[in-house]
C-alpha cells in the first residue's frame, strides 16, 4: 500500500527518495509524487500511474534539494488522479500521509468554515490545512503538527516539510514509520519501510506512536530528535543497525522477485534450523510449556498467512490438547468471539502491518490475553505489540504473492506446536528440516516439468484445487496464488466437498489440481476419479512412483515424501507456487505486482 520516503541532508535528496520509492513499488500503488524545497520555495510534482510517469515528468527539471519527501499512493479517499496523489502542499507545508483520517469529514467542514479551500478529495489535505491554520496562529511548527495530530482519529503516519527551516518532521499512530541515519554523512531519512533505506542509512530508529521525530541535518549535536506530545525529549524509540543487504533489493538474475523468493526456500529452511534448532537457538523455544495448560488459542490472520495458520492449527491440535480457532482477521474483529483472558492469541503475518490482524491482536490485548506472533518483519507493529514473537527469518519478501513467508510460517508453527507440547526432539526435527530443504531443491530442479504442465493447462476455463486433511490448506493456498498472479478463476476445496456442489462445474475445460498424498490417500484418490469420470482435466501432485495415480492423471507430479513426517504441506505447496508462477508467466501478467493488489494491507 502507500509508501513514504523522505530525506534531509547535504546532498540531493531527490535521488534517494526516487530510489526508495522504486523499492516500495512492490507494495502496490496507483500514483506517486515528490516535494522539494529550493530557496525557501516548496514545489510538488506528482503523477497518476507508475513511478516511471513521475520520473518522465521531472526528467528535464534537474531537481536538486536538500529536503525531499516522496510518496506512492494506493487510493483510499478519492479517485486515482494527479490531484489526489501525494504530496499535498501549500506555500508553507508539504506533507505525505499513509493511513486514514477517520474524522476527516468533520475536520474538513470546520476548516472550510474558516475559509480554507481544498484541492483534492483526500483526507490528507485535512492535516495539511489544519497545521497551516495552527501555524498561522502560533508560528510554531512543532506545536501545529502535534495539536493537529491530537485531533485526527485513525491509524496514520505523516511526514512533513516546510519552507521556514531545513527540518523534516514525522509522527504516526499504529502505522509503520522509521527514521534512518547515515552515521558517516549525517544524512537523515524517514520511511514507511526500512527496506527503502538499504544502502542509505546504517541506523534505523523505530519511534513509538505519538512521538514527533525531527530530522535536522544542520544540527551540530543530534541530527535526529524525538519529542513527546508535551514537547519534552523522548527516548521512546528503538534503534537498530540496518543489517539488510543490497542483494535483497535486486532480482539476482531471476526474471521475477517471486521466482527468486521461491528458489530461496531451501536456504531459508536451513537458516531456520540454525536459528531455532542449534544448541543456542533452541532457547527461543523455551518457556512455551507454560502455555500447555491453555484451553484455547485464537488464531487470526489474512490470506496466505491464514492458510499457514490452518496448517499450524493442525500441528498444535495434533501435538497438544489445546483447541485452536482459526479466523479471517477481518471477521474475528467484528464477530464478538468468546474470548477469555486465559486464552492465547496467535497472529500470523509476513509484514506485521496488516490492519485487520493488528486489530485482532489489539482486541485480545484489551481482553488481557497473552499475545504471540509468527511474523517476518522484526520491529513491525505486530512484533512490537505482541508479548512474544517467533520470527520466521524469511528476509524481505518483495513479490506481492507470498511464497517463502508461507513456508517459514508453517515451519515456525511446527516448532511452536512442539514447544507447546514440550516435545522438541532437536535431532529429529533437524533431520526432517534438512531432508525437506533437499527435497525442495529436487522439486525446484524439476521446474521444467511444472512449466510443461503449465503450458498444457494455462488457458483452461477454471481451476479447482483440492486436498484433504493437512493438504486442504494447501489447496486453498494454491488457488489463491493462481488467481492473484494469473488472473484466472481458481477455488480451493476440501476434496470431500467436491460432490456437495462444485463438481457441477467439472467438464473438459475445467482443471482439478488434486493434492493426493499418502495421508487419506484412498478417499482423495476416489474424489479425483470422480473428476475424471466427468471429463475434468486432472493434475495430480502425489507420492513419487505412484503408477495408479500417474496412469489416471492427465498430468502427474510425484514427490519423494520419505522422511517428511510433518512437512509434506510445505513441499506440495512449492509445486503449486511454481505452477502458478509459470501459468502467470505464459499469460504475461505483472507477476511481482499483480493488478489491484498491495503487499501490505494497512487499511481494513
Ligand atoms: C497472498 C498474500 C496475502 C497476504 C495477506 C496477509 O499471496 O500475500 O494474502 O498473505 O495480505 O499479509 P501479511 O502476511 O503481511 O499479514
Amino acid at each position: 500500500m502507500c509508501g513514504i520516503v523522505g530525506y534531509a541532508g547535504k546532498s540531493n535528496g531527490v535521488i534517494p527518495v526516487l530510489e526508495g520509492l522504486s523499492r516500495l513499488e512492490y507494495r502496490g500503488y496507483d500514483s506517486s509524487g515528490i516535494s522539494t524545497k529550493v530557496e525557501n520555495d516548496l514545489s510538488v510534482y506528482k503523477k497518476e500511474g507508475k513511478l516511471e510517469n513521475l520520473r518522465t515528468h521531472i526528467k528535464d527539471l534537474n531537481l536538486t534539494s536538500n529536503l525531499c519527501i516522496g510518496h506512492t499512493r494506493w487510493a483510499t479517499h478519492g479517485a486515482v488522479n494527479d490531484t489526489n496523489a501525494h504530496p499535498h502542499g501549500n506555500e508553507i507545508f508539504s506533507i505525505v500521509h499513509n493511513g486514514i483520517i477517520e474524522n476527516a469529514n468533520i475536520l474538513r467542514e470546520d476548516l472550510k468554515s474558516k475559509g480554507y479551500n481544498f484541492n483534492s478529495e483526500t483526507d490528507t489535505e485535512v492535516f495539511l490545512w489544519s497545521i497551516t491554520d495552527l501555524y498561522k496562529k502560533t508560528n510554531d511548527i512543532e506545536k501545529s503538527i502535534i495539536e493537529t495530530f491530537k485531533k485526527v482519529d485513525g491509524n496514520s503516519a505523516f511526514v512533513i516539510m516546510n519552507k521556514e527551516n531545513n527540518k523534516m518532521y514525522s509522527i504516526k499512530r499504529s502505522a509503520p514509520l522509521v527514521c534512518g541515519l547515515n552515521s558517516n554523512s549525517n544524512e537523515t531519512y524517514m520511511s514507511s519501510d526500512p527496506y527503502a533505506l538499504v544502502g542509505f542509512a546504517d541506523k534505523i530508529y523505530f519511534p513509538e506512536d505519538g512521538i514527533l521525530c525531527i530530522a535536522d541535518y544542520t544540527s551540530l549535536t543530534n541530527v535526529l530528535k524525538f519529542k513527546n506530545l508535551d514537547g519534552s525529549t523522548s527516548k521512546d524509540y528503538k534503534v537498530q543497525d540496518n543489517t539488510m543487504e543490497m542483494e535483497s533489493v535486486t532480482k539476482g538474475g531471476y526474471d521475477h522477485f517471486m521466482l527468486k523468493e521461491i528458489f530461496e526456500q531451501p536456504g531459508l529452511i536451513r537458516k531456520l534450523t540454525q536459528l531455532y534448532l542449534s544448541d543456542d537457538g533452541v532457547k527461543d523455544l523455551n518457556n512455551f510449556e507454560k502455555f500447555s495448560s491453555k484451553n484455547y488459542i485464537h488464531l487470526a490472520a489474512c490470506g496466505t498467512a491464514l492458510h499457514a495458520g490452518y496448517v499450524i492449527k493442525n500441528f498444535i491440535e495434533r501435538e497438544t490438547k489445546i483447541k485452536v480457532g482459526t479466523d479471517f482477521a477481518s471477521e474475528f474483529r467484528y464477530r464478538k468471539p468468546n474470548i477469555s483472558k486465559d486464552d492465547l492469541g496467535l497472529f500470523i503475518s509476513q509484514s506485521g502491518e496488516t490492519a485487520d490482524t493488528l486489530a485482532c491482536q489489539q482486541m485480545c490485548k484489551d481482553e488481557q490475553l497473552y499475545t504471540l506472533s509468527i511474523v517476518n518483519v522484526n520491529g513491525s507493529t505486530l512484533f512490537r505489540e505482541c508479548d512474544k514473537n517467533l520470527l520466521i527469518h524469511a528476509g524481505v519478501e518483495i513479490g506481492v504473492a507470498s511464497t517463502k513467508a508461507f513456508t517459514q510460517q508453517v515451519l515456525v508453527g511446527l516448532l511452536l506446536s512442539k514447544a507447546l507440547a514440550s516435545n522438541i526432539d532437536k535431532d529429529v526435527l533437524l533431520k526432517e528440516f534438512n531432508t525437506l530443504a533437499s527435497r525442495v531443491e529436487d522439486v525446484l530442479s524439476r521446474k521444467d516439468e511444472i512449466k510443461n504442465i503449465a503450458r498444457a493447462i494455462y488457458n483452461k476455463k477454471g481451476f479447482i484445487f483440492t486436498g484433504r486433511g493437512e493438504q486442504y490448506p494447501i489447496a486453498l493456498e494454491g488457488a489463491l496464488k493462481l488467481k492473484e498472479i494469473a488472473y484466472v478463476h481458481a477455488e480451493g476445496y476440501a476434496a470431500g466437498e467436491l460432490k456437495h456442489g462444485p463438481i457441477s462445474l467439472i467438464d473438459e475445460d475445467m482443471v482439478n489440481v488434486a493434492i493426493i498424498t499418502p495421508d487419506l490417500y484412498d478417499k482423495t484418490y476416489s474424489n479425483a476419479q470422480e473428476v475424471k469420470a466427468r471429463k475434468g482435466i486432472l493434475v495430480s501432485v502425489g507420492e513419487v512412483n505412484n503408477k495408479e495415480l500417474e496412469n489416471d492423471s492427465d498430468y502427474y507430479f510425484g514427490i519423494d515424501f520419505d522422511g517428511l513426517v510433518h512437512t509434506k504441506p510445505v513441499i506440495t505447496n512449492v509445486v503449486l507456487q511454481l505452477l502458478s508462477y509459470h501459468i502467470a508467466k505464459i499469460k504475461g501478467t505483472d507477476i511481482d505486482k499483480p493488478r489491484n493488489l498491495a503487499k501490505s494491507v494497512t487499511v481494513e
